[in-house]
């Protein structure tokens, strides 16, 4: 393995589900891999270092981008490309509670992209029954599905939650799994310039451009809204709780799978 900490040609993988914090993702690989990004010179922005496989924004020519090549992308698993099954390139998948992925969704499909009018309570049932725009397959065909499948990959799990409550302790075992070794003042500087507040504030990191390009001056609500564990408490009562508690303990019932999602 070469020291960029991915075989030469091969592909950096970021999984993720919609609104599970991709775009903090995209910062923190910006931030390992590249020393301008991490000494603030230069002005690529995130979406540039890590561009989504499957919204090509800037028209890339993917297969010419040097080594290593960094994608993000909301792929389900059945549409992941075969070469990584082969353990071609390494897939960091994050996934995040999804009742708080719920209100993300929600408040970005209402504010931002404007795609939706309903109300929360209606938007969840969509959510549930696989009919939101992005619907339900976050459990089943995604994190369910890929994690019956790990020994295929080269793959690391990683929880929203668990990397909100210890950055830096997530930040090395990302490290580890890609193979890259950083000292301990570059691994601070990730950790601070991967804050939410400073991530905020940073025009490389906060989609502020990407919003305006796509959705004009319309957009309400801000890229990074919140980022914080447990919102859903302020959004759902408690029959919708136990309401979407039982359809996800249905529809995760044949994986093994055990979530600890609310640490704060
Ligand atoms: P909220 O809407 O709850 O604030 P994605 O990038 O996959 O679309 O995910 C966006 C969600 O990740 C947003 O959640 C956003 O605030 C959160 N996020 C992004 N960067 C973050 C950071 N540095 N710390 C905490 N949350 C972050």
């Amino acid at each position: 393995m070469s020291n960029t900490g991915l075989e030469e040609g091969a592909i950096g993988f970021l999984s993720v589900y919609p609104r599970s914090r991709t775009s903090w993702f995209q910062q923190l690989l910006s931030l390992i891999y590249f020393e301008e990004h991490r000494k603030g010179i230069g002005n690529l922005e995130t979406v540039d270092r890590v561009p989504f496989f499957e919204y090509n924004f800037r028209k890339m020519d993917f297969v010419e981008r040097p080594s290593p090549r960094l994608f993000a992308t909301h792929l389900p698993y059945y549409l992941v490309p075969r070469g990584l099954k082969n353990k071609k390139g390494k897939i960091i998948y994050i996934y995040r509670n999804p009742k708080d992925v719920t209100c993300s969704y929600f408040h970005f499909s209402k504010n931002v992209t404007l795609q939706v009018t309903s109300s929360f309570e209606e938007f969840m049932e969509q959510f549930l029954e696989g009919k939101a725009k992005g619907e339900e397959s976050q459990f089943r065909y995604r994190l369910g599905t890929l994690h019956c499948h790990k020994s295929l990959f080269n793959i690391q799990f990683l929880m929203y939650e668990e990397m909100k409550k210890d950055l830096k302790g997530s930040l090395s075992k990302v490290c580890k799994f890609l193979g890259k070794e950083l000292s301990e003042e570059e691994m601070d500087s990730i950790v601070r310039q991967a804050t939410f507040q400073n991530m905020k504030y940073d025009p490389r990191a906060n989609y502020k451009n990407i919003i305006k390009t796509r959705y004009g001056l319309e957009a309400k609500g801000h890229f990074l809204r919140k980022g914080t564990i447990g919102d859903w408490k302020n959004h759902m009562t408690v029959e919708q709780n136990e309401r979407f508690d039982k359809i996800f303990q249905r529809k995760m019932k044949d994986f093994p799978l055990k979530f600890i999602w609310d640490m704060n």
